[in-house]
């Protein structure tokens, strides 16, 4: 939960407003952005990692009022593609504090990027290497002078002890340049090689809702080995140094995450000894979180609609409570297995609670919100459920499955709430569809 979040007489209020209220005025279901929390864990990040540049990562959750509020709390931000980026310019993000990455961007993506001269690209592939070096050159012969700062994305060979499909330094997987087959020095050489490209440094992201702080030692120490490889043998002594994003925060009251301030000081420590060992200039750090800032600054809020109970094998029974989102709000208990937990909001209740799973409304059984959760045995429709924690890869990975209308995102603090994103409409759905405005028998 949110720092805000508390319950008064059975009724959630975060950021001193009430669901109930929240409800009332914007409708169910809703993301709710508790804004004081969001912000107080941006600053946490820049005060835990003090000498370091912390780059919000926009993948996570992005609208134009985040990347306001991140960069007013004094952080960068790291945008992964076109869209984020348009973002980020709407919101009027200074272009030197973004870093670009992905592993496709486009030729266009590329060239606006270096138009409006953003901080940092972190380049991914040969392909790229190559795009990069015609668009800054096709730029100087046209008269305005184009430089492009670029840090590789290197494959650390670190196995996160995470879900597969969210864990990116292992060999076999599609980002960054190997270390170990020579891809990374290689492009050390091929952009140190290019007028234009100026190389910042390395960049190394090892995966997502990591809790063991082994991964992010190992990796930094692989990376440093080859910065000073690159110092040695290209004769470059790279300015910076990445060590991405990828914190984990607790889902259910299970999970453990490890300190983030205190794998700070693991970090610089690493590095700086290893950079006197070589007698080499420490360069400047920086990481990427997302999910360690968005993620508890949200909740999403359902109401009810139905309520069964569903006898099980062994004679145990499982209350199935749907709600009116589901899939199409939070993907990732069906996509990445992901552990939620939830509570009834909008009212107290004595009654013995049951075994219950939160499903949405959508046209397949995997559609579940929580798996496992005990909920009062009085449920009923029209009362709200809250689930914690939903503000990372929730709303920005929501889709219109089943033409659901994406929830609007509202941010609460100091007792009032305002709208960020708005509630998807029918308008909005139909406005793509090319057909829709003939309807039939015109
Ligand atoms: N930096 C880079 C280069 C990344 O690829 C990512 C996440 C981050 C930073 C931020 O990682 P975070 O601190 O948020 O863990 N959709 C998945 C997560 C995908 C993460 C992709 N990259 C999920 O819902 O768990």
């Amino acid at each position: 939960w949110s720092t805000t979040a508390r319950k008064v007489d059975g009724v959630l209020e975060v950021g001193g407003v009430a669901l109930t209220d929240l409800v009332a005025e914007h409708g169910s279901p809703a993301y709710v952005l508790d804004e004081a929390d969001f912000r107080a864990r941006a600053a946490a990040f820049n005060t835990a990692f003090a000498d370091y540049d912390v780059y919000y990562a926009g993948k996570a959750f992005l609208c134009t009022t985040v990347a306001r509020w991140v960069i007013e709390e004094g952080l960068f931000l790291d945008i992964c593609s076109g869209g984020e980026l348009a973002v980020a310019e709407r919101a009027g993000v200074p272009a030197e504090r973004i870093g670009f990455h992905g592993n496709n961007k486009s030729v266009a993506e590329l060239t606006r990027a270096v138009e409006l001269g953003v901080g940092r690209i972190i380049v991914d592939s040969f392909h790229e290497i190559e795009r990069l070096a015609q668009i800054v050159s096709a730029g100087s012969t046209s008269g305005a002078r184009m430089t492009a700062r670029v840090l590789i994305r290197v494959t650390a060979g670190v196995e996160a002890h995470t879900h597969e499909y969210i864990a990116t330094a292992h060999e076999d997987q599609k980002f960054g340049f190997s270390i170990s087959s020579g891809d990374a020095l290689e492009a050390a050489r091929q952009i140190t090689a290019i007028e234009g490209l100026e190389l910042l440094g390395l960049h190394s992201h090892i995966g997502s809702q990591i809790f063991d702080s082994a991964g992010f030692e190992v990796a930094a120490r692989r990376v440093l080995a080859l910065h000073a490889q690159i110092s040695d043998e290209v004769g470059v002594v790279m300015p910076e140094m990445d060590l991405g994003g990828g914190f984990g925060i607790a889902y259910t009251t299970q999970d453990d995450p490890s300190d983030p301030a205190q794998l700070a000081i693991e970090l610089t420590k690493i590095v700086t000894e290893e950079c006197k060992a070589r007698d080499l200039a420490v360069p400047r750090l920086s990481i990427e979180p997302g999910r360690a800032i968005v993620g508890p600054a949200m909740c999403t809020v359902y109401e009810v609609g139905t309520v069964k109970a569903v006898e099980l094998d062994a004679g145990a029974v499982r209350t199935y409570v749907s709600v009116d989102g589901g899939m199409s709000d939070n993907i990732r208990t069906a996509l990445y297995d992901a552990d939620y937990s939830a509570t009834l909001a909008s009212r107290a209740s004595d009654a013995p609670v049951l075994l219950s799973r939160v499903v949405g409304m959508h046209c397949e059984a995997g559609d579940i919100v929580v798996k496992d959760e005990f909920l009062p045995g009085d449920l009923v429709p029209g009362d709200l459920i809250a689930v914690p924690g939903t503000g990372a890869y929730c709303r920005s990975m929501a889709s219109n499955y089943n033409h659901a209308l994406r929830p609007p995102v509202i941010a609460v603090a100091a007792g009032a709430t305002s709208v960020v994103i708005r509630r998807e409409t029918v308008d909005d759905l139909l406005r793509l569809d090319a057909g829709a405005a003939a309807s039939m028998g015109d």
